[in-house]
């Protein structure tokens, strides 16, 4: 309602209150201990406004408190311990604030509570070990965006039966994953940006509802079991920027029937990308580049007709002679191409003249560094949306096809 100002001391007057909801207004200036005579509050939203100074610890004497969210303010200081007290709390959001210090160790203990969000913030130091030890009714936990370091306890996913939402994405935690197969109701599960090492666990293959798995930029090792493949309800699956090794299983996309986006860049991953990559058909990016991929492209590759970005550059991929025409006239189909890169791979081929049965959309194509001999055809023109088109470092001749220009 574009409000502003101060709260006044006289909202202490409304005892009677059971729900306070202001936000989304440009309400400053901390909170005035009136507040906490309003001890039958059991929703209190204060979201989204410009409120600053530290989350009082009178807090904890509105113990009736269902919902508190205080996310989108300028609270500072640390998360105050008396919210523990707070025992039918469902929902407790504090994003988006400048919190810091650590997260104190038995705040988060009451049976009630479904939802955490501390994300964006600057809190730091461990993870207490017993944090999600009596939440059994938890089911999204967001601490992303934060500074927490340190491992995650072995037992810490074991009691967490209901959780469909975990994000620690955007820390500094560090040390092997602990075992996460009891989170089998998890439909999200984001790692992504800390120093996570070691395996995948191997239980992965439990949470038969997951549809996010990121864990891009950590230096995860070891092969990729085949267990993440036979995960059905999966759409996105980000594992670029880690130290994966080995081979992927052969019968890999067999069961991917909803992955959007497969992305693998920036491992060490090396064999032959199998074909059964063209049973995941919904796939919208593709990004194996920056691997040791070895041997040639799936014939079909064009089947996955959603493709919008088809990254294999940077690989130790070989094709052969006339092998690159039937990969473009196969990728003609592929409507929807923005970005297509085998750059660094051992084309040893001419630019065959299907380069211009690829779509119109296509805006990025590399091809540098690909042995390529032989003129550029005149059909390159065709691809009237080309933005970025980089041949260097080939063995090309002839003219620049006027088409270009
Ligand atoms: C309302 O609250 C103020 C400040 O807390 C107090 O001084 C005042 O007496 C209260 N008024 C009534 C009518 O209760
Ligand atoms: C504030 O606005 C957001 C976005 O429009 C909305 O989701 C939220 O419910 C609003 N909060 C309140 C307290 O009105
Ligand atoms: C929690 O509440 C109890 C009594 O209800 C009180 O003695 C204790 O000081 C409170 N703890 C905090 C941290 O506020
Ligand atoms: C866990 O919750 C139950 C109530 O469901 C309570 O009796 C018990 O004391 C709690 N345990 C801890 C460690 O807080
Ligand atoms: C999973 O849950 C079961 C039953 O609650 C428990 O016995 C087990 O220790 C938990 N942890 C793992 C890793 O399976
Ligand atoms: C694949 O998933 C199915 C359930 O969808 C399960 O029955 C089967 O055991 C899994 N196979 C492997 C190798 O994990
Ligand atoms: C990546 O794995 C290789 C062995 O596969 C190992 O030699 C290397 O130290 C690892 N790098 C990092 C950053 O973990
Ligand atoms: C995989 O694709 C092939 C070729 O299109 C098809 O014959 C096969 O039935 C598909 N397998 C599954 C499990 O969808």
């Amino acid at each position: 309602m574009d409000l502003g100002g101060t709260i006044p001391p006289q909202i202490g007057n409304l005892s009677f209150l059971v729900s306070l909801s202001i936000g989304n207004n440009s309400f400053h200036g901390s909170l005035p201990n009136e507040l906490s005579r309003l001890f039958r509050l059991q929703f209190l939203d204060l979201s989204y406004n410009e409120f600053s100074g530290e989350i009082p610890p009178w807090m904890g004497l509105l113990n009736k408190l269902q919902i508190l969210f205080l996310n989108g303010n300028n609270f500072e200081g640390s998360i105050p311990q008396s919210l523990s007290n707070i025992s039918s709390l469902q929902q407790i959001d504090l994003a988006y604030n400048q919190l810091s210090g650590s997260i104190p160790s038995s705040i988060f203990k009451m049976p009630t509570l479904q939802q955490i969000v501390l994300y964006s913030n600057k809190l730091s130091g461990p993870m207490p070990a017993s944090i999600f030890f009596n939440a059994s009714s938890l089911q999204y936990i967001n601490l992303g965006n934060n500074e927490l370091s340190g491992g995650l306890s072995t037992y810490m996913f074991d009691h967490l039966p209901n959780l469909q939402f975990l994000s620690v994405a955007h820390n500094h935690f560090s040390g092997v994953l602990p075992e996460i197969g009891n989170l089998t109701m998890l439909t999200a599960l984001f790692l992504y940006h800390n120093n996570f090492e070691g395996a995948i666990p191997s239980q992965i293959g439990r949470l038969q509802k997951l549809e996010q798995f990121a864990i891009y930029s950590n230096y995860f090792s070891g092969p990729i079991l085949y267990e993440i493949f036979n995960i059905s309800t999966l759409r996105n699956i980000k594992m670029a920027f880690n130290n994966l090794s080995g081979d992927l299983p052969s019968n890999m996309g067999l069961f991917l029937h909803n992955l959007q986006v497969l992305a693998l860049h920036g491992n060490e991953l090396s064999g032959t990308i199998p074909n059964s990559i063209l049973n995941a058909s919904q796939l919208i990016i593709l990004d194996l580049g920056d691997n040791s991929f070895s041997s040639s492209i799936p014939k079909a590759i064009g089947n996955l007709r959603f493709l919008e970005a088809l990254i294999l550059g940077d690989n130790k991929l070989t094709i052969q002679s006339r092998e690159l025409g039937s990969i473009f006239s196969s990728l003609s189909s592929c409507k929807f191409l923005r970005l297509f890169s085998l750059a660094k791979s051992h084309l040893n081929d001419v630019l065959p003249n299907s380069i211009g049965n690829l779509s119109t959309s296509l805006q990025r194509l590399g091809l540098h560094d690909c042995n390529i001999k032989g003129n550029i055809p005149e059909e390159i023109g065709n691809l009237s949306s080309l933005i970025d088109l980089t041949l260097n470092h080939n063995e090309l001749g002839g003219p620049i096809p006027t088409t270009i220009g």
